[in-house]
């Protein structure tokens, strides 16, 4: 192993960068691009049983420090959207499927369908802010997590994560659910619940009104949520939001994550922000005597520093 490379959920990943859900992922030939740009595993965009138009524009707004975007999850279904996983595989890093549904069984099976595509593990969408009946609403409580986790767990044999809001109740309370339906990780944290209204217009800038906000803006809710996430379950953390720098892996590292997804900042640095995260991480390692990634875990836990 190299100091990078890490072991998650059964996964080797050549470093601990990810593609997050939804960014530069609709497209077999976009993931390939991400692949070879240097990430450590991909993430799909997530996908439903059916075709989703999403929303009409405006779907995504730039505002202070962030992104905020009501695409809606549009997305082509899962069936045709399977020859876009085929040759995302061909990157030659893990590809996880991100699975969405109106309830636990459809969930359940876009992720048997994914798994029949090649995905190497899947992501249960259970936190999209702005996807009225494919969303939040099925990551909101302890309850509908540790169903939908049991239900999906049962019904596939890839490992299960669960990514989580931080919108709706404690997240701890929604990790150590997943954990308990038999989810194998937790990814913390999707978008959080926003607006931007136009004062000319006197309107909301999206069509949707509401969307959900990314970046920068949101990195130290992301970095709370896995800090709270790691004292509460002993399953792997993937940390998400707001990554652009090795600095902000870092911290999402020290706070119990033992990866990171990046979404927007391959939208502004384009995909060579997976090779300086990483260049940026191996220096640290190497100023600062560690020798894996895994021995920075947690440290800024009170017990473990
Ligand atoms: C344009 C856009 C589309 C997204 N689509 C999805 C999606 O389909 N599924 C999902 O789980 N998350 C989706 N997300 C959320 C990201 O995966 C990620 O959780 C969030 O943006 C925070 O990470 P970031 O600050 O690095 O972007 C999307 C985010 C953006 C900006």
């Amino acid at each position: 192993m190299n100091g990078l490379e890490v072991e998650i959920v059964g996964l080797r990943l050549r470093n601990p960068t990810i593609l997050a859900s939804g960014i530069f992922d609709e497209t077999g030939r976009s993931m390939l691009e991400v692949a070879k740009a240097g990430a450590g595993a991909i993430v799909t965009k997530s996908v439903s049983m059916q075709e989703r138009q999403g929303y009409p524009n405006p779907c995504v707004a730039e505002v202070e420090c962030g992104l905020l975007n009501a695409m809606g999850l549009p997305n082509p279904g899962i069936a045709a959207y399977a020859d876009e996983i085929a040759m995302g595989r061909q990157g030659g890093v893990p590809v996880i499927g991100s699975a969405v549904g109106s309830n636990e069984d459809e969930i359940a099976e876009v992720a048997a369908s994914l798994c029949s595509a090649g995905v190497d593990a899947v992501e249960l969408n259970l936190s999209c802010p702005h996807a009225d009946g494919h969303g939040m609403e099925m990551g909101s409580t302890p309850e509908i997590v540790r169903n939908v986790c049991d239900i999906v767990s049962a019904r596939i044999d890839k490992p299960v994560l669960a990514k989580l809001t931080p919108n709706t109740t404690s997240i701890a309370s929604l990790a150590e659910a997943a954990e308990e339906g038999g989810a194998d990780g937790v990814v913390a944290i999707n978008t959080l619940k926003g607006m931007t209204i136009c004062p000319e217009l006197r309107a909301p800038v999206l069509s949707n009104r509401v969307g959900g906000l990314s970046g920068p803006a949101i990195r130290s809710v992301g970095v709370r949520s896995v800090f709270e996430i790691f004292e509460a379950v002993e399953i792997p953390i993937i940390g998400v939001g707001g990554v652009s720098t090795a600095r902000d892996a870092l911290e999402y590292f020290m706070a119990g994550a033992r990866a990171v997804q990046i979404g927007t900042a391959v939208r502004s640095q384009g995909t060579a922000v997976f090779s300086e995260v990483c260049w940026g991480l191996t220096k640290f390692m190497s100023d600062n005597g560690y020798e894996s990634i895994s021995d920075i875990v947690g440290v800024a836990h009170d017990d473990r520093a």
